[in-house]
Formats: C-alpha cells, sequence, structure tokens
C-alpha cells in the first residue's frame, strides 16, 4: 500500500497535486480542508463549528479532526492507498496518524513537502480568492493561516526526518514541474 502525506502551507499546492497523484497512482485523496467544507455545506454541527474556525484560519481540534479521519478510512477498506493532505497538521495528529495506520497494519510511505516562498503562497491565494468563494482567501485570514502554519504545523517536518520520510519538494515553476518532481521522490520509495 501506497500511503503519502502531502505537506506544505497554504497554498502551496497540497490539493493540485494530490489530485494529480490520484490519478497516476490510483489512491483515495482524503483532504481535510474538503471535508470539512463538505460538513459546512450540509450544515451539520462540525460544519458549523468549522465555518467560524476556518473563516478565521484557525484549526480544529486535534481530537476532533482525528475521529473524521479515522471515520474516513473506514469508508475505503478497498484503497490500494491513500493521500493525507492537510493533515496531519500539528505533532499530535502526526502521532494520531502512525496509531491509526498501525492499527490498520499500514504505514504512512512518504511525506511530501511542498515548499513555496510565503510571497508566493500570498499571491496565489489572494487570486484564487477572487474565484474560489473561501472565507478564508481574504488577506487577514492568509496572514492568520501562514503564522498558524509557521507556530503549529512547521514542527511536523522535525516528527517525519526522524522516520526519513520527509523529502523537500520546490514547489515553484509550473504544476507539470512540481508533479514530476514529485513523481520521482514517490518512485523512490515504491521501486
Ligand atoms: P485546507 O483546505 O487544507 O487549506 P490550506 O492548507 O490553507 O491550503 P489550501 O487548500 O488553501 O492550499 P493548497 O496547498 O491545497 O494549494 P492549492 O492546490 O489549492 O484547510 C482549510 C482550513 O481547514 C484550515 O485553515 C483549518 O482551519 C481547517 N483544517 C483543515 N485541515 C485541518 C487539520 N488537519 N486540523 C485542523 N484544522 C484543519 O493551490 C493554491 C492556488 O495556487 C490555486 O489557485 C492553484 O491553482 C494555484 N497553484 C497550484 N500550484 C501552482 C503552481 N505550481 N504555480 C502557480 N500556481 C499554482
Ligand atoms: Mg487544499
Amino acid at each position: 500500500m501506497l500511503n503519502v502525506v502531502i505537506f506544505g502551507a497554504p497554498g502551496s499546492g497540497k490539493g493540485t497535486q494530490s489530485e494529480l497523484i490520484e490519478k497516476k497512482y490510483g489512491l483515495v485523496h482524503l483532504s481535510t480542508g474538503d471535508i470539512l467544507r463538505a460538513e459546512i455545506a450540509r450544515g451539520t454541527d462540525i460544519g458549523k463549528l468549522a465555518d467560524g474556525l476556518i473563516s478565521k484560519g484557525q484549526f480544529i481540534p486535534d481530537d476532533l479532526m482525528i475521529d473524521i479521519l479515522n471515520g474516513q478510512i473506514d469508508q475505503y477498506p478497498t484503497a490500494k492507498g491513500f493521500i493525507f493532505d492537510g493533515f496531519p497538521r500539528t505533532v499530535p495528529q502526526a502521532d494520531a496518524l502512525d496509531s491509526m495506520l498501525k492499527r490498520r497494519n499500514i504505514r504512512v510511505s512518504i511525506m511530501l513537502n511542498i515548499d513555496v516562498d510565503t510571497n508566493e503562497l500570498v499571491k496565489r491565494l489572494i487570486n484564487r480568492g477572487k474565484t474560489s468563494g473561501r472565507s478564508d482567501d481574504n488577506l487577514q485570514t492568509i496572514h492568520q493561516r501562514i503564522q498558524v502554519y509557521e507556530t503549529k504545523t512547521l514542527p511536523v517536518i522535525q516528527f517525519y526526518d526522524r522516520q526519513h520520510k520527509h523529502h523537500r519538494i520546490q514547489g515553484t515553476g509550473t504544476m507539470e514541474e512540481v508533479f514530476e518532481r514529485i513523481c520521482k521522490e514517490i518512485d523512490s520509495v515504491i521501486s
């Protein structure tokens, strides 16, 4: 089984690259942001909680996020593997993912860290905000998201470094160029 953690700051291209990986390698793409936005659209209790937090650029509590992801994995019993997009975002989530997968006798194969400088991130997200309708694609929330990423999410890199699973990917250039770099790293762990 091939299980990929796609990691990076807001706007680094996690969603874009996950779709390409999904097609090429036949994996199930689990985006916690997309899952939460679907809850918001359905008006569920989780959605109501997530709505306020996402628009402020704040995280959903770890325990709840871990439960949600665990439930999602169970929905795909025949999956060839997963792409975890936007999870883990904190060290407790990284720990929980390891345990969740261990219980199923599987593990994270590779963590791809898409590296893009802050100016480019802001430019991409402001641009997407013109059409995305996302409540967090405005300048104030974008800065907040990047700050939360730097304080809560960056330590996750060391977590995967210690397991020798962290691979840095240069995230600038065309989407195709980034994807080519990603495939090289994935192919190196499956061959
Ligand atoms: P989430 O939906 O995961 O948002 P994010 O991490 O802020 O990242 P984005 O989805 O905005 O960017 P992306 O990296 O996917 O880039 P994309 O491919 O879209 O999370 C949203 C919120 O949900 C969080 O802030 C939090 O509140 C909550 N949440 C989610 N997961 C959670 C968790 N685990 N725990 C707690 N809370 C959680 O690309 C961005 C733009 O750039 C697009 O317009 C794209 O077309 C463009 N682009 C992509 N690649 C390139 C390229 N190579 N060159 C030029 N432009 C490009
Ligand atoms: Mg995304």
